[in-house]
């Protein structure tokens, strides 16, 4: 089936005028235009790297791809209005960052219902938002991941402490990022210092096993539509025990393990999820499961690799869209 789905009323802003013109002027030129592809990334920072480029990626494909801003939507609860204002569009790319989970997750859920292809599915943003969350839901899957126990009072601190296998643990906060509020306790004081503060202030946490073997690196999967298209080793900073690039981690390209790639490809299926950051810490029981991130960024690991993820993004796209349109 051909398609031709380039429709000018639905472009709202400025922005949106400039892609139908690109249109315009794909159509002068014949056949290319029957499989554009209409694609929004939904995102607050539409000038970020990882935009840019799938942006690029998916103009040099042919496609007409936008960003829509998340902050700007207003969505209805039948789905409807949202949904005529936005068709025809044919894919939407999530890229929502971490205060805006819950409205993402709605504005998900609104696309699916429309039956339009999202990259990350509203299932798998909330599961992949809570480190707890989704270690429960992946552990019930059989991956192995650290040992590691959530609490909500100050009852037990000592006995979680030794089930985590003791000092020195890792401290974090459930919906943290880049390395922030992730601590590794080294004795009693700074462990009940720390717990008690978050109980206090309400803020929900978990202890977890320290895998020391890891020494300080990880591995970064970067996974699109169940393939790992690009795997980086971070290695943290001098003196720092957090690999991510924002604490100062510095990334290489690195040849995966097959159990490794395995764990990665199958994390990002149980979360539903096309597009998964899938990082693993080498331990001496075998690979096991730090978490998944729903919106990886692309900048460290294009870097570090030189593949073009965000070409392979917009390709899977292309095939689930049509496979979806022929289906
Ligand atoms: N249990 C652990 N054992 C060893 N290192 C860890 C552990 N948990 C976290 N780290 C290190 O800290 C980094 C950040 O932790 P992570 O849980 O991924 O939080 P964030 O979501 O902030 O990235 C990891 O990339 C890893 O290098
Ligand atoms: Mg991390």
């Amino acid at each position: 089936m051909t398609r031709t789905r380039f429709s000018f009323g639905f472009h709202l802003t400025n922005k949106h005028i400039y892609t139908a013109k690109q249109a315009f002027a794909f159509e002068s030129l014949g056949s290319v235009i029957t499989n554009s592809l209409n694609i929004a990334i939904l995102t607050a920072d539409p000038a970020n790297y990882s935009n840019r480029r799938m942006i690029e990626a998916g103009r040099s494909l042919g496609h007409n791809i936008y960003p829509l801003p998340s902050l700007e939507q207003c969505l209805n609860v039948d789905n409807r209005a949202y949904v005529a204002q936005l068709d025809p569009l044919d894919a939407v790319i999530p890229r929502i960052g971490v205060a805006l989970s819950g409205f993402g997750q709605c504005l998900i859920t609104a696309f699916e219902e429309a039956d339009i292809f999202s990259t990350t599915s509203s299932f798998g943003l909330f599961h992949s938002r809570d480190k707890f969350l989704a270690g429960q839901i992946l552990s019930g899957k059989g991956i192995r991941v650290p040992k590691t126990i959530a609490f909500a009072s100050s009852r037990n601190i000592d006995s979680a402490i030794r089930a985590v296998g003791g000092y020195p643990f890792i401290l974090k906060k459930l919906k943290g990022t880049q390395g922030e509020a992730v601590y590794l306790i080294n004795d009693v004081d700074k462990a009940h210092k720390k717990i008690d503060k978050y109980i206090r202030k309400r803020k929900p946490f978990l202890i977890q096993e320290f895998i020391k073997e890891s020494k300080g690196s990880d591995l970064r999967c970067f996974v699109v539509g169940g393939r790992v298209v690009a795997a980086m080793r971070r290695t943290a900073a001098p003196g720092d025990f957090r690999a991510n690039i924002h604490a100062g981690g510095k990334g290489e390209s690195v040849e995966l393990t097959n159990e490794e790639r395995n764990m990665a490809i199958q994390a990002a299926e149980v979360l539903d999820l096309h597009i998964a950051g899938v990082d693993i810490l080498q331990s001496s029981q075998g690979p096991m499961l730090l978490e998944v991130n729903s919106s990886p960024g692309l900048q460290g690991i294009e870097k570090a690799t030189n593949i073009d993820i965000a070409r392979q993004i917009i390709q899977h796209i292309e095939t689930q869209v049509t496979s979806q349109n022929h289906g």
